[in-house]
């Protein structure tokens, strides 16, 4: 079933799928427990959506950057959990899964102005990081393919700009979190690496401290005000026809 169908089955109770796009092929998937028949091919996000569920909760940009929509499954006479992003994650025939709204995992609370990147910043913070044993079970759990464990190690180091380095990609969708032997929220202690080296360790950016002046003296006032009152349409008519700069040398 395309896009267009769905959104018909979905939003006017009708199908408008064409006859040859029906004789696609079906799965049988257990959402929360019970049974759906969906058709193959569509991710597990699209499947609870075809299934009736309104995701309010645990869905954002479904293109795999948010880290919104981290989902448990299991596929039939298996015994491994397995975790992965349901915006991304294709249905297979028989799988059983649940989607969490989010990890609930402890965050540390701290004013970025008035902590220092010394090399013991984060392990005050995180003392739990000091617990890895080395299994590499976030890296083989990431969504992103980040190298989780070597962050962690970075951060146990006492290497910031390392540990901020290497968890560029993390999206926080917090599947490395939820398998960690030792309860390590591996995606709170990158944030806090990526925000002390962007405070204290980067060089600041002259383009970005002049832009931040115009737009406290409101240059931009105007502008902003004229996009604040467009309409949706007119919005992305203007996004899709934007003018992109060329790559400076
Ligand atoms: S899953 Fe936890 S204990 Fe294992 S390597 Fe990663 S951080 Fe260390
Ligand atoms: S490091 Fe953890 S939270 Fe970040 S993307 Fe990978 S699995 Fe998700
Ligand atoms: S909805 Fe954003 S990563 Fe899946």
């Amino acid at each position: 079933m395309n896009e267009n169908a769905v959104h018909d089955v979905l939003h006017k109770g009708v199908s408008t799928e064409k006859p040859e796009e029906a004789g696609r092929p079906f799965c049988n998937v257990y959402i929360m427990g019970k049974r759906y028949r969906v058709p193959a091919g569509f991710t597990l996000m699209k499947a609870m959506e075809y299934a009736g569920y309104q995701l309010i909760r645990g869905c954002g940009c479904r293109a795999g950057f948010c880290g919104a929509c981290a989902t448990v499954y299991r596929k039939a006479r298996e015994q491994k959990l397995q975790f992965a992003l349901a915006c991304q994650k294709l249905v297979e025939d028989e799988l059983y899964l649940v989607q969490i709204p989010f990890v609930p995992a402890e965050k540390a609370l701290y004013d970025i102005n008035k902590i220092r990147p010394e090399a013991n910043t984060i392990l005050s913070f995180y003392p739990e990081i000091a617990r890895c044993v080395s299994c590499n079970t976030c890296t083989k759990s990431c969504a992103q393919d980040v190298k989780v464990m070597m962050y962690i190690q970075s951060a146990l180091r006492g290497d910031i700009a390392k540990a901020a380095e290497l968890s560029f990609d993390c999206i926080q969708c917090g599947m490395c979190a939820m398998r960690c032997p030792a309860d390590i929220k591996h995606y709170h202690v990158a944030q806090l690496a990526r925000r002390l080296r962007g405070k204290y360790l980067d060089k600041k950016s002259k383009n970005l401290q002049r832009r931040l002046e115009e737009i406290s003296r409101g240059k931009f006032d105007a502008e902003l005000n004229a996009l604040m009152s467009m309409s949706l349409p007119e919005l992305r008519r203007l996004y899709a026809n934007r003018k992109i700069e060329a790559e400076k040398e």
